[in-house]
């Protein structure tokens, strides 16, 4: 099975990637990335002279890139995304271009192509926000996004369907929570309260700190993942959590204790524009059709992530210091 993979360089996707090489002998990976600042070849460097492992540099939105990448794929999971709300809230075009219109240029390819299945991944935030007692999301919760980051996965979700709809695309998509784990940008909660506290610096937690997320590791989500594209239901939907609520002060004060530090590290500062509340995710319908549900505790995960960190500073003071910039400025030439 040859998968195209979008957004391979980031976060999920080069997790992702991990999981399938390890996991299947007979799994050939092309990675398509055009390495934003989120995007980093040394997530995926122990594969490189892999035969089973190509990476192609190029833009999801650029129809050569695409139909170049496509070529020979039976299957795409498209992770290329802007992904950071805040990031969102200060310059919303990235989002709208590389999410929405990367994703119709993806479709277009795939439909050419003839994929035998294009898996969409997208996250829960495109429902809105829940008040304290309220039900969680389902696949049949209505979609009610808040920010320009999920305004524009909420979007591409429909364009997804659209194509499954009027054209037969083979497409399935997964609505994810918050995700954490190793190779996480340290711009994302946990990664920079970890970090931060590394460098002797404080954590700034937003507002009250009582918003709410539902946390699931990343290796969890990439088995959802593999099984949706092996198992799911052309045309379906399928929400993926960790059942795993926590108030962002709650996860502050874990990283506290694991790392041996208190409160007097926590900066309270000035909450994001229109902060969602509370995410949570019903993740009934995968485990009843499908048998997935997680297998890390957020204890022991969370856990696993600071030690991670801790490990690989390399990784991570490159990308703070800014020498990360450069790396990819020689090695690619120009500006990223
Ligand atoms: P990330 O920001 O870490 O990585 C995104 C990757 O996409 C980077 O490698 C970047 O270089 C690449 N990319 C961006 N624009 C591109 C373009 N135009 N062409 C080609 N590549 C491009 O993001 P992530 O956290 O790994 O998220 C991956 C996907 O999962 C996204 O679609 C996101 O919406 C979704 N998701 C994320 C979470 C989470 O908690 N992080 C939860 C649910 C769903
Ligand atoms: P984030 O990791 O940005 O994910 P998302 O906004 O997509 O859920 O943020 C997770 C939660 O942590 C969110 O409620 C905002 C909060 N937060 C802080 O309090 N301080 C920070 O510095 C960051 C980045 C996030």
């Amino acid at each position: 099975m040859r998968i195209l993979v979008t957004g391979g360089a980031g976060f999920i996707g080069a997790n992702y990637i991990h999981y399938m090489l390890e996991k299947y002998e007979d799994v050939e990976i092309v990675n398509l990335d055009n390495l934003t600042y989120a995007g980093n070849l040394e997530n995926l460097k122990e594969w490189e002279g892999d035969k089973r492992y190509k990476f192609i540099k190029g833009d999801i939105c650029d129809e050569n890139d695409v139909s170049r990448a496509m070529e020979g794929a039976d299957v795409v999971a498209h992770f290329a995304a802007e992904s950071h709300v805040d990031r969102s809230i200060l310059g919303p075009a990235a989002f709208i271009e590389t999410n929405i219109v990367g994703t119709q240029v993806l479709l277009d390819a795939a439909l050419k192509a003839n994929v035998k299945r294009f898996h969409h991944v997208s996250t829960d935030e495109v429902f809105g926000s829940l008040g304290p007692n309220e039900p969680k999301f389902n696949e049949d919760t209505p979609y009610d996004p808040r920010s320009p980051y999920s305004a524009s996965k909420a979007s591409s979700d429909h364009v997804v369907r659209a194509y499954h709809h009027t054209y037969g695309l083979p497409i399935t998509i997964s609505n994810c929570s918050n995700n954490y784990g190793p190779y996480q940008f340290p711009e994302k909660l946990i990664p920079l309260f970890v970090t931060n506290l590394v460098e002797g610096k404080k954590v700034p937690l937003y507002g009250d700190g009582m918003n709410i997320r539902d946390w699931l590791h990343v290796l969890d989500h990439a088995e959802a993942i593999d099984v949706i594209i092996r198992n799911g239901k052309e045309g379906e939907t399928y929400c993926v959590g960790g059942n795993s609520e926590k108030t962002n002060k709650e996860i502050t004060y874990k990283i506290l204790e694991i790392m041996g530090k208190d409160e007097e590290s926590i900066r309270q500062v000035e909450d994001r524009k229109g902060h969602d509340r509370r995410y949570a995710i019903d993740a009934s319908k995968i485990k009843k059709e499908l048998g997935w549900e997680p297998k890390y505790s957020f204890e022991d995960g969370l856990k696993e992530t600071v030690e991670w960190f801790l490990n690989n500073k390399d990784w991570w003071q490159k990308i703070k210091s800014g020498d990360y910039q450069k790396y990819y400025e020689k090695q690619y030439g120009g500006k990223l």
